[in-house]
């Protein structure tokens, strides 16, 4: 106990000392409300709502940022979901993005290939197949989500039937923009089929997964895979019209690694701004994926 109130302590004057070497350079900008700031302001936005993803920015703050420099490039080596490398690449720019977590550089390429060159009409019946084939009773055991012990018992049993019929679906789809446009759907809805929810920095679980948790925290009556897709299917071609007019030929590298190594490669001045929001906490980067990643690139293996 006393040991915890120590480093407490001395993180506090560690994190004093910081602002105190910074404060004559910090202002208050009262135009940067909570919605500018945070994920908030994607909520509506075309795209960037499929993943839920708090830890993300808003399209808004990164414009309002860029907008007072005249940067020709630019990086976030810790990208997300990619919303600076997308926005930055609308405004004019080469960007880039480096993201060690599998399901952030999918959703950004899931919202470029949305962008570019998708058939509408081929989305549409491809989608419905995908649905229909859920309707089936066979399901291939080698395609059943592969757990680690974090995600056990997340899913209802039919929902995991399901999620093996998508996998083996996905799979066989050729074009690769539609192939990651319906691996994001998939991906993008684990959660709400799932007994768990992510309250900021915690995974919290539902007693019904048969896990030994408090009961005070409970989800509604969870969705099956088809009608959760179904809902997520239709969001992506309501927004692909908004999309091909915001996003037509942004072209931005998203980069699957860790900027630890991947920065390294690259020769100095590479870039003219860098708009970033680093993981926390503070001072903690993460050299390999996290848990939930790995269970979602078990998941998007065919991406
Ligand atoms: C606060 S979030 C950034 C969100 C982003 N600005 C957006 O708008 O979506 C921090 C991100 O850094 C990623 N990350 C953590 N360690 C990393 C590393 N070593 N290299 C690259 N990305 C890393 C995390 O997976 C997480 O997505």
């Amino acid at each position: 106990m006393t040991s915890t109130m120590n480093q407490v302590d001395a993180l506090q004057r560690a994190r004093n000392a910081l602002y105190d070497r910074f404060a004559s350079r910090i202002s208050v900008k009262e135009s940067l409300s909570r919605n500018l700031v945070s994920y908030q302001g994607n909520k509506e936005s075309p795209g960037l709502r499929w993943m839920k993803y708090k830890e993300g920015f808003s399209a808004d703050l990164v414009q309002s940022l860029l907008s007072q420099h005249q940067a020709k490039t630019f990086l976030d080596p810790f990208s997300g979901t990619g919303t600076a490398p997308l926005t930055a690449s609308c405004m004019g720019m080469d960007s880039a993005g480096i993201e060690i977590m599998p399901v952030g550089n999918l959703s950004a390429w899931a919202i470029v290939a949305a962008a570019n060159g998708l058939n509408y009409t081929n989305f549409h019946h491809t989608s419905q197949e995908l649905i229909a084939s859920l309707a089936s009773k066979e399901f291939e055991t080698d395609q059943l989500f592969q757990h680690i012990p974090i995600t056990e018992r997340a899913f209802l049993e039919q929902s995991e039937q399901d999620l093996a019929k998508a996998r083996k679906f996905v799979d066989d789809v050729c074009d690769p923009s539609l192939k990651t446009l319906l691996t994001l759907a998939c991906v993008s809805v684990l959660e709400e089929v799932s007994y768990t929810g992510k309250d900021g920095q915690f995974l919290r679980w539902d007693p019904r997964s048969g896990r030994k948790v408090s009961k005070r925290w409970q989800k509604a009556e969870l969705p099956t895979l088809a009608q959760a897709l179904q809902r997520r299917l239709g969001e992506i071609m309501n927004d692909m019209p908004a999309l091909q007019r915001k996003y037509r030929n942004a072209a931005p590298a998203f980069v699957d690694g860790s900027s630890l190594t991947e920065l390294r490669k690259l020769p100095d001045e590479s870039f003219d701004a860098v708009v970033t929001s680093p993981p926390m906490p503070i001072g903690m980067t993460i050299p390999e994926p996290m848990p939930w990643s790995w269970s979602t690139s078990a998941m998007m293996r065919t991406a």
